[in-house]
């Protein structure tokens, strides 16, 4: 919230396109926004574990407002990371330059021992704290993302150790999904609660293996989990997963699957057919490629001209509600460069 000279009090850029406010120029965020593409990322890094960065509130406000400063953002998000959830249950995760590492994979015996929702929540208390954190020194006029896993997602990584390949483990164990995501939906309202009471202006469910299922194993065994958590927490969480298909869906978009706030997109959608369909509610975040950032000059130009040119031919009305990011998160190697230019373009095209 800003205040002006009268004291009247208006919303960031970010919240009123959460609200579905009309506007000329979107507000602009990208998953991982925050890391290694980052030189202030790498040089704290030098000093301090990704585990202490994310858990030490401090660290990981700064880390996240980084971001915001450097990239000039009009959101921060959570700096943490989604399998946090799994090692507070008792499934011990680690991180080494090579990603995070499951020190056991959960099995039917697994899940008798588990940790109860309470402990689990008590072992988080680090997120809420960290977002409580980022707001206190978050300008007034940015916006601020919390952020869990998705159920399906968090299952995969606890099966496979990782969320790419064929995920065959996963897919062939559905019965075994519907009693873990018994015990850990609970405590993933819990978090996305905690992180809203801290001061997050929404909550985004990254579910990045969803799309691997098929429509009918989605709509079967995900969807309910997904309906429980937008019901507990109507409006004020957004919904992603790489690889969701319009099938995974319908018409009205993800709000057939619950009071979702709005969707994110990854880059195989067409964004303004997305935007500009009437039966849409809600939010649509998204979507140009991450892989086009590694581009520069006029390269990178013309590729964000391709991205916009479509958007730009909208009404402010028919994309009202745009959410203007990456399909997926920034990539490593990304030069610093290119998310600037990225930025600045889409502020002076659709000023
Ligand atoms: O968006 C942001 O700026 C917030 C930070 C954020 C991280 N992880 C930080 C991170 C977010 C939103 C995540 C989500 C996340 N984590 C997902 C969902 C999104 C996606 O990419 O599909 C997944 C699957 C994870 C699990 C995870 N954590 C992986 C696969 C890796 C290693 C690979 C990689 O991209 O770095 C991590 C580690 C991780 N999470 C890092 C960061 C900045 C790198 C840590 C380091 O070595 O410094």
């Amino acid at each position: 919230m800003t205040s002006d000279s009268s004291g009247t009090v208006a919303a960031s850029r970010f919240v009123q396109a959460v609200a579905g406010e009309i506007q000329d120029v979107p507000p602009i965020w990208c998953m991982r926004q925050a890391g290694r593409y980052q030189d202030s990322y790498q040089a704290l890094r030098r000093h301090h574990s990704f585990d202490a960065l994310c858990r030490e509130p401090d660290l990981a406000a700064r880390v996240a407002l980084n971001a915001v400063e450097e990239l000039d953002f009009d959101a921060a998000i959570l700096f943490s990371d989604l399998l946090f959830p799994l090692d507070a249950l008792g499934l011990p995760v680690s991180y080494d330059d090579g990603g995070p590492k499951l020190a056991r994979r959960l099995d039917e015996d697994g899940l008798d021992t588990l940790r109860d929702v309470d402990a689990a929540m008590a072992a988080l208390a680090f997120q809420a704290a960290a977002v409580a954190e980022t707001r206190a020194h978050l300008p007034g006029d940015r916006g601020l993302i919390g952020f869990i896993g998705g159920p399906w997602t968090l299952f995969v990584y606890a099966m496979e150790g990782t969320h790419t390949g064929t995920l065959t483990r996963a897919k062939t164990s559905l019965p075994l999904y519907r009693r873990f995501a018994a015990h850990l939906v609970p405590l993933l309202e819990r978090m996305a609660r905690a992180q809203l009471h801290a001061g997050a202006d929404l909550v985004m469910v990254f579910d990045t293996a969803a799309g691997e299922l098929s429509p009918a194993a989605f709509q079967q065994f995900v969807a309910p989990d997904l309906a429980r958590l937008a019901s507990a927490l109507p409006q004020q969480l957004g919904y992603y997963a790489r690889g969701l298909h319009p099938a995974h869906l319908d018409e009205t978009g993800v709000q057939a699957i619950g009071p979702w706030a709005g969707l994110g997109l990854d880059w195989r959608w067409n964004l303004a057919e997305t935007l500009a369909s009437p039966a849409r509610r809600g939010f649509v975040q998204g979507n140009l490629d991450p892989s086009l950032l590694h581009l520069s000059g006029g390269a990178l130009t013309r590729a964000l001209d391709e991205f916009l040119d479509p958007i730009a031919r909208l009404s402010p009305a028919e994309r009202r509600g745009w959410i203007c990011g990456l399909g997926h998160g920034v990539l490593q190697g990304t030069p610093p460069a290119s998310v600037k230019t990225f930025v600045q373009t889409v502020r002076k095209r659709l000023a």
